[in-house]
């Protein structure tokens, strides 16, 4: 079965067509990431123009690149939630014209179920159930999938996702937006343990809090300054990411003990964190678990892992008709 998926929620615009959920037949994406980057971060408004100006062009691209015409797709999936509106409305737009013009059924498709399916594009024999961190820009989440189209959230952030934590410490340290690749980049330059970056207390085992420990980074800023000097930048940055990784690490190792899972995996742009993945990947190893990573090329947002999942959707009998609507929030187990 061939889905041509659509994502646009964020500042990618992106078109792909998956075979059966696993195979992938085409991968483009049109980005303001440059354009965003003058802005420090994600101009909703700029976003959603970009999306209007290219979505057309992308869906041409990826039927080309994958030598298949309209009619010879099955579906068309789409991201529906959650993401910035006004972006995530031009894609459930343009998916629904299409479906309605070429005749074909329409699967709508949530964005972090869609982080997750990147894995089966990697890894074939990947199934539910198995536990994942999902961690992108705007949501950090311990879960546990049960089934194609079934998750138990186990854990969550209490405030800032792990994603936005690395944005506004790369702004604070003056590094280019996303803040996740110039951290890290920066970050090889420097000593993880230079800075004492606080362990921050939060209720609920398997929860996550990044807002102290961003409120650390800009204090050691602001002494330093007080003082006279700067901060060493590539030493905060190390920290930092050290930080961040052994927390995220140890809450999913944890709760992988704890349920026994088989399988731990990693999704969402910050999965492309090679400290992440190294810490997810020893801890596991010494658990007995498998360990599944997602390729790099689809830890950030693509739609490959919209038509992924559009899969399992429609499988599962998630279609919708011309009245679905884009929402701006939605939980991954919604029903
Ligand atoms: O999943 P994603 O592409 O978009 C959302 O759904 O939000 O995630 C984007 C987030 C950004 O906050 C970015 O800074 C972060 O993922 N990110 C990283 C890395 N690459 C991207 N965070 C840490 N390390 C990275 N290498
Ligand atoms: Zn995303």
């Amino acid at each position: 079965m061939l889905i041509l998926g659509f994502e646009s929620s964020c500042d990618e615009t992106a078109a792909a067509v998956v075979e059966d959920g696993r195979t992938l037949r085409s991968n483009v994406i049109a980005t303001s990431v440059a354009e965003q980057a003058l802005y420090g971060g994600v101009v909703p408004e700029i976003a959603s123009r970009r999306h209007a100006e290219s979505i057309s062009q992308v869906a041409d691209k990826a039927l080309a690149d994958a030598g298949l015409t309209i009619e010879q797709i099955d579906a068309v999936a789409v991201t529906f939630a959650p993401g910035l509106i006004g972006a995530v409305l031009v894609g459930v737009n343009f998916a629904k014209g299409l479906a309605y013009s070429a005749g074909k059924p329409l699967v709508p498709v949530h964005h972090l179920r869609g982080h997750i399916a990147a894995n089966y594009l990697t890894h074939p024999d990947l199934r539910p159930p198995f536990l994942c961190l999902v961690a992108s820009g705007g949501h950090s989440h311990i879960v546990m999938v049960e089934d194609w189209c079934r998750y138990r959230v186990l854990g969550r952030t209490v405030d800032d996702a792990a994603g936005e934590a690395f944005d506004k410490v790369a702004r604070t340290l003056g590094l280019p937006y996303p803040g996740g690749p110039s951290v890290s980049k920066a970050a090889r330059e420097g000593d993880p343990h230079a800075y004492k970056l606080p362990v921050p207390h939060v209720e609920g085992k398997y929860n996550v809090s990044f807002s102290g420990l961003k409120t650390a980074v800009v204090n050691e800023v602001h002494n330093a300054e007080q003082r006279g000097q700067a901060v060493r930048v590539n030493d905060m940055a190390a920290s930092f990411q050290e930080r961040i990784a052994q927390i995220l690490a140890k809450k999913l190792l944890a709760a992988a003990a704890d349920t026994g899972a088989k399988t731990v995996c990693l999704a969402g742009g910050v999965a492309a964190n090679g400290r992440l993945r190294q810490l997810v990947n020893d801890g596991a190893q010494k658990l007995g678990a498998r360990v599944v990573l997602p390729e790099l090329k689809f830890c950030g947002d693509n739609a490959a892992m919209i038509a992924a999942q559009g899969y399992y959707e429609y499988r599962d009998g998630n279609l919708a008709d011309l009245r679905l609507n884009g929402l701006p929030t939605l939980e991954i187990d919604y029903r």
